[in-house]
């Protein structure tokens, strides 16, 4: 019932060139693919050429960040009506990144969420426990609090279109992946909680990815999971190889 959706977060990598060129070799291992939705969220200065390689294909493209405001003078941000323009169809919002090196918070993260519906864009908000949080057996805490001021005042029917990441921060580029039960009972637990603020028709529409050392030697028992729907992946989506494993969520070519 929910379509997967694999995301790849480019992060700080790729020129323009190099980007297009990922895309256009990324396009052609995938073209039989239909049952997995694809994203590709490269840095701004690569979104434009590679808007022009997904063109005419089934892959989407994301940002990886914007301001919440429409325009004005915020020097060095991007506003959503820039990346719609742009052909962006998603943006990553409040990524543990943005989060530590660069005070994202979740009041932040609600202003570029709703601002991302209002500009037509499909936001993929991102939530996620540290290791200490984790340790302290902290993690529905802080999830949850992420979430509800993350989602707050959104209509049913925008929290419905979201798309949530659960991203571990301990997992982000360690090689250290949560394993998939407690990835999935993480994911249930912001079904529950999402469940809690708009009902339970909008909880089950909601497509929730895993985030963090996704590869393709495990992305098949992460998909196998109830309440995974899909993955963003940082280093593995590098690489048209290996990013096209994981939209057929399988270690072999
Ligand atoms: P990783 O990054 O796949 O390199 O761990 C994931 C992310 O930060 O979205």
């Amino acid at each position: 019932m929910r379509k997967p959706i694999i995301a790849g977060n480019w992060k700080m990598h790729k020129t323009a060139g190099e980007g297009a060129l990922l895309v256009r070799e990324l396009a052609a291992l995938t073209k039989t693919v239909t049952d997995v939705e694809m994203v590709v969220c490269p840095p701004f200065t690569a979104l434009a050429a590679a808007a022009g390689a997904v063109a005419g294909t089934a892959i989407g493209l994301g940002a990886q960040n914007m301001h919440w405001e429409e325009k004005g003078a915020f020097t060095g941000e991007i506003a959503p009506g820039m990346l719609k323009d742009i052909g962006c169809t998603h943006v990553i919002i409040g990524h543990s990144e943005r989060r530590q090196y660069f005070a994202e918070t979740d009041k932040t993260v609600n202003q570029k969420t709703k601002a991302a519906f209002k500009a037509g864009l499909t936001p993929i908000v991102c939530v996620g426990e540290t290791l200490a949080e984790r340790e302290a057996n902290a993690t529905e805490k802080v999830v949850g609090i992420q979430v509800e001021g993350g989602l707050e005042g959104l209509t049913a029917e925008q929290a419905a279109n979201l798309v949530i990441a659960y991203e571990p921060v301990w997992a982000i580029g360690t090689g250290r992946t949560a394993s998939a039960g407690d990835a999935n009972a993480v994911c249930a637990f912001i079904r529950r909680t999402v469940g809690a603020m708009f009902g339970q028709t909008v909880a089950d529409s909601l497509r929730i990815q895993y985030g963090g050392s996704v590869k393709p030697d495990n992305i098949a028992e992460l998909m196998a999971q109830p309440d995974i729907d899909g993955a963003l992946v940082g280093g593995a989506s590098l690489e048209a190889d290996s990013f096209s494993k994981l939209v057929m969520f399988s270690g072999k070519a």
